[in-house]
Parts: structure tokens; C-alpha cells; sequence
């Protein structure tokens, strides 16, 4: 029986979708089943499908993530999924203020993952510069790869 993730960013346009695309190609690799989705703190997205700049540097590493719509998280999501993954600080506290009473969803930070990067948040590319997304994809592909591990348990 395999695990369900939730990776949410504020808009759900940038950083949570890579996040989804990085972990899932991970999980193929590696042969885990694993539910992922993801969705943002913010509404101003909703329905919309990822940043242009983010679907690019998805592509160039080899996942189309243009078929995403953005959706904004909502208390049942709290009891749906295992884990809840937050791009950022605010993110995360964001989480911890809308967390239902019965939510088993466990939360934690993308880069609490990553040795070396715990409290760390993956920047917000969406004012930045379209080398940002590229830093973006490498932050999301490392958190993607370390919370693989440990999903998939020690054996791996
Ligand atoms: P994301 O990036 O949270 O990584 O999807 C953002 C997308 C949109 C906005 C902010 C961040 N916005 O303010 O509209």
C-alpha cells in the first residue's frame, strides 16, 4: 500500500507543480507507488495551468507539467493525504494555521528532507529571473529524491 503527498507553494503555478513532476519521475524510478498532487495556499490561480518559465524548465528536463491546473488546498486535503510538503516557511505556517481538528496529514518543509538544508525554503522564482527556475528544479529534485528515500523506506 503505497503513501499520498501533497506539495503546496502559494500560487501553485511555479514551485509546487515542479515539485509533483520531480517527485513523480523519482517515484517511477524507483518503482514506488505513491499518490502526489499538489495545490497552493492562494486563490488568485485557481484553474490556471503552471507558469510558462516552470512548464520550460520541466521540459528541458524531460517532464511535460502543462496539463496541470492550479487548485487552492482545502481542510480535506488534511485527511486525504500522508504528507504535506510546504515549498516555504510561510507556506508551511499557512498550513499549521488551516490544519482541521481530525487532520492526520503529517507537515513538514520540502528542504527538511534535503541533509545539510533543513528550515531551508525553495525561493519563489516568480518575480526572479528565468535562471531561478532552474535553481527551482534542482531544490524540488533534491527534496523529490530524499523524501523518495524515505518513503520507499531504508531498503532504498
Ligand atoms: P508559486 O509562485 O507559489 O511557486 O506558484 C507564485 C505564483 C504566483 C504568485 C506568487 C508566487 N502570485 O503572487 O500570483
Amino acid at each position: 500500500m503505497g503513501c499520498s503527498v501533497l506539495f503546496v507553494c502559494l500560487g501553485n503555478i511555479c514551485r509546487s507543480p515542479l515539485a509533483e513532476a520531480a517527485l513523480r519521475a523519482e517515484a517511477k524510478r524507483l518503482g514506488l507507488e505513491v499518490e502526489i498532487d499538489s495545490a497552493g495556499t492562494g486563490d488568485w490561480h485557481i484553474g490556471h495551468p503552471p507558469d510558462h518559465r516552470a512548464a520550460a524548465v520541466a521540459l528541458r528536463n524531460g517532464v511535460d507539467i502543462s496539463g496541470l491546473r492550479a487548485r487552492q488546498v482545502t481542510p480535506k486535503d488534511f485527511r486525504r493525504f500522508d504528507h504535506i510538503v510546504a515549498l516555504d516557511g510561510q507556506n508551511l505556517v499557512d498550513l499549521q494555521r488551516m490544519r482541521p481538528a481530525d487532520g492526520k496529514a503529517e507537515l513538514s518543509l520540502l528542504l527538511d528532507h534535503v541533509e545539510g538544508k533543513e528550515g531551508q525554503a525553495v525561493a519563489d522564482p516568480y518575480y526572479g529571473e528565468a535562471e531561478h527556475f532552474d535553481q527551482t528544479w534542482s531544490e524540488v529534485v533534491d527534496g523529490a529524491k530524499s523524501l523518495a528515500r524515505k518513503i520507499g523506506g531504508p531498503s532504498r
